[in-house]
């Protein structure tokens, strides 16, 4: 496995290669933290077995799901709505979304994140042009993908290092780029994205400085397919400090806003990807948290967005839904005066 251990690195490597001290966690026990989690995620990999909150796992859900899509896509390929859906699906938007938070630190007022998910880069032709000319060369302060870099659950992932190495390579983003993992993500993708320059979270958190403020982002495995309670324990680092989460589906909702995060940032569900003309989807890939399957939401304290995805799965078309690049715009929000 293409994972490094602490125990091959010489200590004075392992100290250079450090980012600012963080204080939750020293760099030498993130480390063997991480080898322990690649061991874990890699068998649950190759035995193909799903785990979710509460216990409960399975084999068989993605492959009834997949003979599903095929049965799907034939009738669709019967009639003219093929090529339609395909060409909505192509059809990608920028939208942006002003966030307002009493808490949010004064520098970060005007903050804007550029939120990718569901790439899916093998699923659509030229993708990373598409995003790249919705994007017009702007400017970001942040730029975070959560997750499903690929449509494959197995097998290679050069080819999609290749295509996000050319995407980030083009975009503009003051502070670089924060990845997690999703459930078509393989546990080997985690250090060649590191490589290309996205530093990835796996249950383990990081802070952007601005001045003398600061925000905690928090990133967890996907929990969809390979849920443990290490990304519980992740949240759990939620603090005084601003903190958002990213998380590849919404379905630890509940858990983080009790945590106390205050943005929760998602996707996975591709908004459903085909719906109903009232925008209902006909499937939303979730366990919990159903009713926050796309938009803008907000639980408790805490605020989420749950990407509709920029590119597709099972099959390239989309009806009534968009594929979208989003730009959140962080804005602090007075306290309501006391009445
Ligand atoms: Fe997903």
């Amino acid at each position: 496995m293409d994972i490094e251990s602490t125990d091959s690195l010489p200590r004075e490597t392992v100290l250079e290669d450090l980012p600012a001290p963080e204080p939750l966690f020293p760099e030498q026990r993130l480390i063997n933290r991480r080898q322990i989690w690649a061991n874990n995620r890699f068998r649950m990999e190759m035995e193909n077995m799903k785990t979710k909150r509460y216990g409960n796992r399975g084999r068989h859900h993605w492959y009834e799901l997949l003979l599903m899509m095929k049965v799907f896509g034939f009738v669709l390929r019967l009639t003219n709505l093929y090529q339609r859906g395909m060409r909505n699906a192509e059809n990608i938007v920028l939208r942006e979304i002003p966030l307002y938070f009493p808490n949010l630190p004064q520098a970060f007022d005007g903050f804007t994140i550029l939120h990718l998910s569901d790439l899916h880069m093998d699923g659509m032709k030229d993708l990373e042009d598409k995003i790249l000319g919705v994007l017009e060369n702007r400017t970001v302060d942040l730029c975070v993908l959560t997750g499903d870099y690929r449509t494959e659950l197995h097998g290679l992932h050069k080819h999609i290092i290749r295509s996000l190495e050319y995407l980030i390579g083009r975009i503009h983003s003051t502070h670089g780029f924060i990845g997690i993992l999703g459930n078509h993500d393989g546990c080997h993708m985690l250090n060649p994205m590191e490589q290309i320059g996205i530093t990835m979270l796996v249950n383990s958190t990081c802070l952007i400085h601005k001045g003398n403020e600061r925000i905690r982002i928090i990133g967890t495995d996907d929990v969809h397919y390979y849920y443990t309670d290490q990304a519980l324990h992740a949240l759990e680092h939620a603090d005084d400090t601003f903190s958002i989460a990213l998380v590849h589906s919404p379905e630890l909702y509940d858990i983080a806003a009790i945590m106390g995060v205050d943005l929760y940032l998602c996707g996975h569900t591709h908004a459903g990807q085909v719906c109903l003309p009232n925008g209902k989807a006909l499937f939303a890939h979730l366990n919990r948290g159903r009713k926050y399957y796309r938009g803008h939401w907000s639980y408790l304290e805490m605020q989420g967005i749950t990407h509709a995805g920029v590119g597709t799965s099972g099959i390239p078309v989309r009806f009534n839904t968009r594929g979208e690049a989003l730009i959140h715009h962080l804005h602090r929000q007075p306290p309501c005066p006391d009445m």
